[in-house]
């Protein structure tokens, strides 16, 4: 479960996330939806305690994350934005690495990096530099360390991108799996389609603010003349 109450996140004058309240429950996959600039990744990076926030708590399976930073952040696994980092390490040193940092036991790795490797087909690739990695495979193999110690959180900030439609699907399946053992899956996207199919409710944000909270259902119910979630998006997020 993740709380966020009341949260605001200033960049000097500029407000990226405004007052903003969530709850993503226990047995959930929950799409955070909004254009370019909503304030999607700074939300993640609060969530995530990467950033500070000006107002507002947030919390983690009950854990405050800025209270009790590293207890928090044993409870979710977290895949970034952008992939590329530590491109120096083989794919294998760097899922060790991970897995040295959260403490999983040695003899339970070579199991859990094999299922990975096999449902994101990265079994050739294990053992070659993250630099020489496509955008997909660098966004594999971090999605794989961020799943290594088996957190009860997800938290994936614009997963679907650079992923081939077999990886895709995967890790779609994956999350299906995950929500259903009774785990929180948060993710973004600008991917409406994603969120469409895959989520038990969404968010919609723009300009820093929740413009919508709820199932897709009660979202079609409040547009009864627009066809599809995208003329609904546009329709809540076009002006001011
Ligand atoms: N480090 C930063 N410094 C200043 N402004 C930022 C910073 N990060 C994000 N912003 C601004 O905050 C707003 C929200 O950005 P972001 O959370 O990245 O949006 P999204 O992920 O939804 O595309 C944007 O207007 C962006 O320009
Ligand atoms: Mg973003």
């Amino acid at each position: 479960m993740i709380k966020i109450e009341n949260i605001t996140k200033k960049y000097g004058d500029k407000i990226a996330v405004d007052h903003l309240s969530l709850e993503i429950r226990d047995g959930e996959i929950f799409g955070f939806i909004g254009p370019n600039g909503a304030g999607k990744t700074t939300t993640i990076k609060m969530i995530t305690g990467i950033t500070g926030y000006d107002e507002g708590e947030i919390t983690l399976n009950n854990i405050d994350i800025t209270k009790h930073p590293v207890e928090a952040k044993k409870t979710f696994g977290f895949v970034p934005d952008s992939p590329d980092m530590f491109l120096r390490l083989k794919g294998i040193e760097y899922l060790n690495f991970i897995a040295d940092i959260y403490e999983v036991p040695e003899d339970v790795r070579p199991e859990r990096f094999k299922s990975f490797a096999e449902k994101f087909d990265m079994q050739d690739h294990l053992n070659e530099d993250l630099q020489s990695y496509s955008h997909g495979m660098r966004q594999k193999i971090i999605l794989m360390g961020a799943l290594i110690h088996e957190p009860k959180i997800w938290i994936l900030d614009e997963p679907m991108t650079g992923l081939d439609p077999k990886s895709s699907y995967a890790l779609k399946e994956m999350m299906h799996e995950h929500a259903s053992k009774g785990n929180s899956v948060f993710f973004s996207t600008h991917v409406l389609e994603v969120a469409e199919k895959l989520c038990d409710r969404i968010g919609i944000i723009n300009h820093g603010k929740l413009v919508y909270c709820g199932t897709m259902d009660e979202l079609d119910k409040m547009f009864p003349n627009e066809s599809s979630l995208e003329k609904i998006f546009l329709e809540m997020t076009s002006g001011e």
